[in-house]
Order: structure tokens, then sequence, then C-alpha cells
């Protein structure tokens, strides 16, 4: 500390010491206005912004549908004209069969969020596609949502559940997000994932090397998991930036990266029952596919780089081998640890982006 900044100091610490002044001034001025609070930035972030293929835009500057019923929805994410769609209701929708949403489009839920159960959604071979505030539940023999050979796609403020209980298991249901075969220049934000065994799944077997590898590449920001068992997410062969997350009884292991996956894992807060938070000991472990092999499946490792520091809480983590996926290849802001907790809690999940 320089002299002059002592001296001022001890002389602030002096007169704090001195006694109350007798009264205030009648005319002082009123205590200066507390900042606002800083916004949050719900804008796309990540690599489904910037990549060398061009942002995501999903249906920007085209035609606005506003649907009810299956029937409406499945005509208006047809085609690859740029379309914005908003799924309006109150109640869930039970789809009759999975939704195949075309190139450009924005799939969006009404108000307070709109939800869909029955069957899910695949993008597949296409580009360019936004799905926000859409709830997703109870997809039996499939997953939620499957991205397949897919680029440019932003998952965000969606909220998916299903059941977590050891009389469920892990395979009653499938997958809640999964990213596969190739697809690319992904952003998944502000979702809330919970009460679910297998959340999101990135390549899916470890003998597509051929097809994925290079590919996967996923930005994982500011969601919320609870109460699941696996796959938080689990990632073969790509690249996965994974920041600012909060995981509450994410209960046998939450960021998996294996077969020469990399993962740069930031800032994420790791609460409750939660037994691994992060490996890259390739085997998958039998709480994940118990039916595969009974003591699990031996694939070989991945690669974990650590950036700002994380609060694992009561977690382990196994990182076997450090890789080269050091920086994220775009601006982005970290909020910070001690604030994940109560700022991902507040906004994620649906109704806080309101179409
Ligand atoms: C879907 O809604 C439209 C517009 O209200 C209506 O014309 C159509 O009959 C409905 N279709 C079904 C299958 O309910
Ligand atoms: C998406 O829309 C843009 C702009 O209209 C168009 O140039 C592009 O071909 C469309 N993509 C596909 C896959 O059709
Ligand atoms: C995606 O493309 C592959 C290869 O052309 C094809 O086999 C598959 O049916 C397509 N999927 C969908 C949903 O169109
Ligand atoms: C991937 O999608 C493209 C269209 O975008 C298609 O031409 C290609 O056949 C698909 N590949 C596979 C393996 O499905
Ligand atoms: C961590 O990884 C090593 C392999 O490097 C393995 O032997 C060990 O069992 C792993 N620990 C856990 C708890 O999975
Ligand atoms: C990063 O590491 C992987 C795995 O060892 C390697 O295949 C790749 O070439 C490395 N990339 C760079 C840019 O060094």
């Amino acid at each position: 500390m320089k002299l002059t900044t002592f001296l001022a100091t001890a002389f602030l610490a002096t007169s704090a010491l001195a006694a109350p002044p007798a009264y205030t001034k009648p005319n002082s001025q009123p205590p200066a206005p507390q900042p606002p609070a800083p916004k949050i930035n719900f804008d796309l972030i990540g690599f489904a912004a910037s990549n060398p293929i061009g942002r995501t835009t999903g249906g920007a500057g085209g035609k606005v549908w506003n649907v009810f019923n299956e029937t409406q929805l499945v005509q208006a994410v047809k085609g690859n004209t740029p379309k914005i769609v908003i799924l309006h209701g109150d109640k869930p929708l039970k789809l009759a069969k999975r939704l195949f949403p075309g190139a450009n489009t924005s799939l969006y839920g009404a108000g307070k969020g709109a939800e869909i159960t029955g069957s899910g959604i695949t993008v597949a071979n296409t580009t360019n596609v936004i799905i926000r505030n859409l709830k997703i539940s109870k997809i039996l023999d499939n997953d939620g949502i499957t991205l397949t050979n897919s680029t440019r796609v932003w998952v965000d403020h969606c909220e998916f559940a299903s059941e977590f209980s050891q009389e469920i298991g892990p395979d009653t249901y499938d997958g809640q997000l999964d990213i596969v075969r190739a697809s690319d220049w992904v952003t998944v934000s502000w979702n809330y994932f919970h009460d679910h065994w297998k959340s999101s799944l990135v390549g899916n077997s470890d003998v597509l090397r051929d097809v994925d590898f290079g590919h996967l590449h996923i930005t994982y920001h500011h969601n919320y998991w609870r109460n699941s068992g696996t796959r938080g997410p689990a990632g073969r062969f790509g690249h996965q930036h994974v920041y600012n997350n909060f995981y509450e009884d994410f209960h046998y292991q939450a960021i998996h990266s294996r077969s020469d996956n990399q993962v740069l894992v930031e800032a994420n807060v790791f609460r409750g029952d939660t037994r691994e938070a992060l490996s890259t000991y390739g085997l998958v472990i039998p709480e994940d596919s118990p039916n595969t092999s009974p003591l699990g499946d031996e694939e070989i490792d991945g690669f974990a780089n650590l950036g700002a520091k994380n609060d694992w809480g009561p977690a382990s983590i196994n990182i076997t081998q450090v890789g080269n996926f050091t920086k994220a290849p775009y601006k982005y802001s970290l909020t910070p640890l001690k604030e994940v907790i109560s700022v991902v809690k507040k906004n994620a999940g649906l109704g806080k982006v309101r179409f």
C-alpha cells in the first residue's frame, strides 16, 4: 500500500470511529439510487452463434404461424423457408407422431410456455433451427429432442422432465436431448432438465468415430439439472464447452468425456447427492447402461480442461487426461461462481422469455 493511501485509509477509519453526528441536515441529499441489477443476457452465445458456417437465426424475418393443434404444428414447421412457429395451449399437446422441423425454423412456446408430450422432436439432416420456451415431457421409446446430422441449432429456455426412480431405471425413457451423427454448432442454454435418468448424450456410439470426430461442437451454459442419473452431458468425439450450469442431485455421473471427446468445464456448481461431477475415464458406468454390460462398458478415455474455478460440492472428479480445448473460440461472460445457483434457478426454464 502506498503511504498516501495508507494515511487516507487511516483517516477514514478514525473518522468512522468518531461519535455519530447529533442530527442529519434537513436538506441533505437522499441516498444515491442503487444501480439497477445487471440485466441477464439471454442472447444466443456459444457455438450456435460463432462458428465457421454462420450464426443460427432460425426463422428470423419469416412468416409467423400461431398454432394450436398437431395438424397445424406439423404443417407449420415443414419446409425450409424461414418461419416462426408459436405453439399455444394451456394443456400439454399429446403428439401422435414425432415432429420433424425443416431448416430455418424457430419453434416457440407461447406466453408462459407450451408443452408437448407423447412424441418428441427430431431435427434431422437440416440446419438453422431454434427451439425455445417449450416443455417436453415423458416421451417414451425415443428422445425428447434428437439432433441428428444437423447444424446450427439453439435449444433455449426449454424444460425436459419424465420420472427418476430405481423402479423406472435407466431404460424406461431414452435421452432428453441427444445430439448425434456429426451434428455441429449447437448451443444448449437456460434449460431445466429434471427427473430423468439419462439426460443429454453427444455421439451415440463409440464405433462412429469416422462420422462424429471433429463435429459435435456444443455449448452448454446456464442449464439447471436436477434429480437426474447420468449424461449431463456425456460426449464422444466432439468438443463441449460446459459453463455456469447448476447441478442438484445429479446422482451418478454428470459430465462424462470419453472416446477422445474434449470438454472445457468452468464455473459450474454441484450440490446435493452427486457422486461424480466430471470424468474422462472411458468406462461407461453400469448405472448408465446396465443392459450393455453389468460391469459397465469400456471405451477409451476422453479429455477435460478446467477453465474458471468450479464448485464441485460433495462430488468427486476423475480427470485421466488433460486435453487441448483450453479456450472457447468466442466471446462470453461468466456468471460469478457465487451467483450461479441463484441466477440459474431464477432464469432457466419456461416463462422467462415470452413469445
Ligand atoms: C386445428 O385447428 C384448426 C384451427 O382452429 C382447425 O380448423 C382444425 O380443425 C384443428 N384440427 C384438429 C385435428 O383439431
Ligand atoms: C434457409 O433460408 C435461407 C434464406 O431464405 C436460404 O438461403 C437457405 O437456402 C435456406 N436453407 C435451406 C436448407 O433451404
Ligand atoms: C436423413 O438422411 C438420411 C440419409 O439420406 C436418411 O436415411 C434419413 O432417413 C434422413 N432422416 C430424416 C428424418 O429425414
Ligand atoms: C446429412 O444431411 C444432408 C443434408 O443436409 C444429406 O445430404 C446427407 O445425406 C445426410 N447424411 C447422413 C449420413 O444422413
Ligand atoms: C478414475 O480413472 C482411473 C483410470 O485412470 C480408474 O482406474 C479409476 O477406477 C477411476 N475412478 C473412478 C472412481 O471411477
Ligand atoms: C488436440 O488433441 C487431440 C487429441 O490428442 C489431437 O488429436 C489434436 O490434434 C489436438 N489438436 C491440436 C490443435 O493440437
